[in-house]
């Protein structure tokens, strides 16, 4: 569960307002889709949500605690999966892994079904011993993919997630959420790519400006939008000047 109340972020000491009095909510088993155009502030939004910023107002709660007065508890109920990931180079693929599961204290026997199970499925198994630097974009981005899932976290949290994936791990990754909301946990993830958004979410929110514009399901989205049929004239229409 996610619940967004209020919140607000500015930048620059308040001369660039990235988020707007933002609320919504992200129940359990539900797969939440986040649009918006660039620089609407979705980026700003989950790294409030994950902890690595801090709102300027107004409250988040993940998995029943407050990020600020339960900030670890939070950190341990989420998977994240940053927009860009950087990882630490000098690692190996595996070391990279183990450095994880220490720090979310998974157990070594869980860890190693875990991520034997997740390197096969995302063809990565055989380069796991070679150092991150040696990685491409898509195999950098699955490796963040499997550390993000090690903990087996209640909350899935990406931004834009496809980009670089191949088409077998979009895939892989789109099962994954949907598997992930069947066990009744909580993904929400940003992304450009709106036939993906159209057939995996539960609800989608538009953010515009800071602003979140239209929430709710597809067929809500279209009533809103004049009956537009689909995502991509849905979002056109929502988002005009
Ligand atoms: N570190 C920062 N310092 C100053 N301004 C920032 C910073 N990060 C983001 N912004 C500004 O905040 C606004 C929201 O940015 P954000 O990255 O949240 O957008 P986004 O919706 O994720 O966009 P995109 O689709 O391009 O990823 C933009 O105006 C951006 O320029
Ligand atoms: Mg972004």
């Amino acid at each position: 569960m996610i619940e967004i109340r209020n919140v607000s972020k500015s930048y620059n000491k308040g001369q660039i307002k990235a988020v707007d009095d933002l609320s919504l909510q992200v129940q359990p088993g539900e797969i939440f889709g986040f649009l918006g155009p660039n620089g609407a502030g979705k980026t700003t939004t989950i790294k409030m949500i994950v902890g690595l910023l801090e709102p300027d107002r107004g409250s988040i709660v993940v998995n029943g605690y407050d990020i600020r007065k339960d900030p670890i508890k939070v950190r341990k109920s989420i998977g994240f999966v940053p927009d860009n990931p950087s990882v630490y180079e000098r690692l190996t693929g595996i070391e990279y892994l183990n450095f994880l599961g220490d720090m979310y204290d998974v157990p070594r026997a869980v860890r190693t079904k875990r991520a034997k199970e997740l390197l096969e499925l995302f063809e990565l198994t055989g380069d796991v011993g070679n150092l991150i630097q040696s990685y491409s974009h898509g195999m950098r981005q699955k490796l963040v993919l499997i550390g993000a899932l090690l903990h087996a976290p209640d909350v899935f949290v990406l931004d834009e997630p496809m980009v670089g994936l191949d088409p077998r791990s979009a895939h892989n990754l789109k099962e994954i959420m949907s598997r992930h909301c069947q066990e009744g946990k909580t993904v929400f993830f940003s992304t450009h790519i709106l036939d993906v958004a159209e057939r995996l979410c539960d609800r989608i929110g538009i953010i515009r400006r800071g602003k979140l514009i239209a929430c709710g399901t597809m067929d809500q989205l279209r009533h809103m939008a004049n009956n537009k049929e689909t995502l991509e004239n849905v979002f056109l229409e929502l988002t005009e000047q």
